[in-house]
């Protein structure tokens, strides 16, 4: 796997420190995403929940990425679980880009221990190929620095997977 891109949002940095670390373990470059909306404080909260339940896409300001995101082989996305589902910061980068995006791969961050791993095929229906790979995490849960390996060694292991009928 030759050229991968890291794209997050990140309201308060947990999503963000995550896929600073995946970024940093496959020294590659890292973007985040910008939607120019103040999301601090309880009306953030409350303005990111209402928008995450209503599917709202705030506009997303393109992201300043070293090549066109169609170069990349991989696209791994991170978002923080709103609602039960995608950030809507996310969500609209999707909206925007997803069917350029050549093969892509899923990091999802909550707060509780649910898994949340419908964000993954919510997430999917905005792309044109499946998930490569994907990996839910509660940042700082027992267990989380496994869940982080495992995904990495699934990244590492994209388009080294042998042919059908060798030889
Ligand atoms: C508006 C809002 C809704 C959330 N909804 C959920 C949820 O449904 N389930 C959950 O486990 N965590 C939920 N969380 C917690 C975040 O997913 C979690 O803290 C995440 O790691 C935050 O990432 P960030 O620091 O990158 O923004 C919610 C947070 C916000 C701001």
């Amino acid at each position: 796997m030759s050229e991968i891109l890291c794209v997050y949002y990140s309201r308060t940095g947990r999503t963000e420190t995550l896929m600073r670390e995946i970024a940093g373990e496959l020294d590659c470059e890292l973007v985040k995403l910008d939607d120019g909306v103040d999301r601090s404080g309880l009306g953030g909260w409350l303005n990111s929940g209402r928008q995450a339940m209503a599917r709202k896409l705030p506009p997303v300001k393109p992201p300043k990425t070293k090549r066109p995101l169609e170069d990349y082989d991989l696209v791994i996305i991170g978002t923080p679980v709103w609602a039960g589902r995608c950030s809507a910061p996310v969500r609209s980068f999707l909206l925007e880009y997803g069917e350029t995006l050549r093969q892509v791969a899923y990091v999802i961050t909550r707060g509780s221990d649910m898994r949340y791993e419908e964000v993954f095929d919510q997430m999917d229906m905005y792309v044109c190929k499946p998930r490569a790979a994907a990996v839910t995490i509660r940042p700082n849960a027992v267990g989380s620095t496994f869940w982080r390996q495992e995904f990495l060694t699934a990244v590492r292991s994209i388009g080294k997977e042998k042919p059908d009928h060798a030889g």
